[in-house]
């Protein structure tokens, strides 16, 4: 395999054939975390935000609760198993995203915005009208890149009082607020 370089449309297509997206199952509990946490090496490169690579993870529990009762995809790569998950839940007006995250070995090859495609098909089968997310302002594998995925970030004033709770829960969990957006795409 030639790799073009970071993003490289061949790569993408040849693992495109190679990746395949299905329900998280429970047996998937035990990966996540750890997934996860390779995930966020790639905060070492953000001024600031460095620590986000030590910082917690969502729990074994938390991924069985989402897995019965939200919404959990995970992305399976064949020769190597599951590389990546995404999770959420179905709210009165949008699939919320809880997190998204690609091990650190595969970002770049359109692992999450495949996921992020299953969420979508998922919400429109379900009728659900938008997705929503909370993420970093400016970082670029963050608000920029679900920009380029159809997102808008929201003003404080268009946000909600569910997305205004979420924020306001990331805050006094230790997360620098300024530093954070909701974002919604309509479907
Ligand atoms: C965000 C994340 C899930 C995206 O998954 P992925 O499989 O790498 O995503 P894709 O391959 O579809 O696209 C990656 C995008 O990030 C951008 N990107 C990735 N690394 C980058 C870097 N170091 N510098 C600049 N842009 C970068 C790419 O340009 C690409 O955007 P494009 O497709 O519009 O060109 C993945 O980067 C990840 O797990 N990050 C850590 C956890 C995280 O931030 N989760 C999101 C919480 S809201």
């Amino acid at each position: 395999m030639t790799v073009i370089g970071h993003g490289g449309r061949s790569l993408r297509q040849f693992l495109a054939h190679m990746i395949s997206i299905r329900l998280a199952n429970e047996r998937d509990a035990t990966l996540l975390p750890e997934i996860e946490r390779s995930s966020g090496e790639i905060f070492r490169q953000s001024d600031g935000l460095e620590w986000i690579a030590d910082d917690d993870v969502q729990s074994e529990a938390q991924h069985r609760a989402l897995i019965a009762t939200g919404v959990a995809f995970v992305a399976e790569l064949e020769g190597r198993g599951v590389v990546a998950f995404l999770n959420g839940e179905v709210t009165p007006d949008a699939l919320h995203i809880w997190q998204v995250a690609v091990h650190r070995d595969q970002q770049g090859c359109g692992i999450g915005r495949a996921l992020i495609d299953a969420a979508q098909h998922h919400a429109i089968r379900h009728g659900v009208s938008s997705l929503t997310l909370t993420t970093f302002r400016k970082v670029p594998w963050n608000e920029p890149y679900y920009q380029r995925l159809g997102f808008m970030t929201l003003d404080h004033g268009h946000l909600g009082a569910r997305l205004e709770a979420v924020l306001q829960a990331e805050g006094q969990a230790g997360l620098p607020i300024a530093r954070r957006c909701a974002m919604r795409k309509p479907l």
